[in-house]
């Protein structure tokens, strides 16, 4: 798949952190692409750990939010091991489809074992694709969710853009990702947990040096919930709002497309 290099009309690759070694802004896709094939093997169970177990259970509401039909179809966005697309299929059923897509194909290499044990296997379809470039016709489904990826992502709203362009009119855009909790002794506690604690956790286990430096890095970079609407909005979804949960360490958004 080739690099994506368009031109940048955000700040979202703008990370700066001296313990950042290898990240290169201008090669922000590249970097997060190689730095996911390599901590893939452990990513659910770091996952699962740094969020108390947290992280399942805030899936289930994007799924909620996204409230996809029986046989309808469901696209995931930036899936990485699958989590999002296999809480989808149970509610899309055998006569429905969940795409779950990913430029990343060693996060997906877990995935369809994973739809297999779950009793999923056959209606969740795995398709290499850039979530700024999205391969699907317009208009192809009735939802779109995307959970821990916008961070990640060179163009935020190109990516709600293209999020819009391939859902229906009428259905929902659902967004789940980090936040800075608003009180500031949770702030405060959240902030030496996740730049302390969580980068010592993750490359204990995961045995890479920086990716769980980059994730408080990223988040730090990354627009607030408020500021994340408006450029949802921009993006040309309507009805936008969200709610935080983990006391407010992660947020959920939700737009709609305009029917007309
Ligand atoms: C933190 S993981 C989240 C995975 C999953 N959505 C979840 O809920 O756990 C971020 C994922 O976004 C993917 N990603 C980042 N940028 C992407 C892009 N431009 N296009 C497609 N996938 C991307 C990465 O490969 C990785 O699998």
């Amino acid at each position: 798949m080739e690099p994506v290099t368009q031109k940048e009309t955000n700040s979202n690759h703008l990370i700066t952190s001296e313990r950042l070694k290898e990240f290169k802004p201008e090669h922000k896709a590249e970097y997060v692409n190689r730095m996911f094939a390599q901590i893939a093997p452990t990513y659910d169970i770091v996952n699962r750990l740094m969020t108390f177990g947290l992280d399942q259970g805030w899936r289930k509401v994007v799924v909620r939010e996204a409230a996809p039909p029986v046989g309808g179809k469901a696209l995931d966005v930036a899936t990485g091991t699958g989590d999002i697309a296999l809480a989808l299929a149970p509610e899309v059923g055998p006569t429905g489809e969940v795409i779950a897509s990913d430029f990343c194909l060693e996060m997906m290499l877990p995935g369809p074992a994973k739809a297999v044990k779950a009793g999923v296997g056959s209606w969740v379809r795995w398709v290499a694709a850039d979530a700024l470039r999205l391969p699907f016709p317009d208009n192809s489904f009735d939802c779109v969710t995307t959970g821990f990826a916008m961070r990640n992502v060179v163009n935020i709203e190109q990516a709600f853009r293209d999020m819009l362009r391939v859902v229906k009119p009428g259905g929902r855009v659902v967004c789940l990702e980090v936040a800075r909790p608003k009180l500031a002794l949770v702030r405060w506690g959240h902030q030496l947990y996740f730049n302390k604690i969580v980068p010592l956790l993750g490359r204990l286990i995961s045995r890479h040096k920086e990716a769980y430096t980059y994730l408080p890095a990223s988040a730090e970079k990354f627009p607030p919930p408020e500021e994340l609407k408006s450029i949802m909005e921009r993006a040309g979804l309507v009805q936008v709002r969200f709610k935080r949960y983990g006391l407010g360490a992660v947020a959920i958004h939700v737009g709609l497309k305009p029917n007309s």
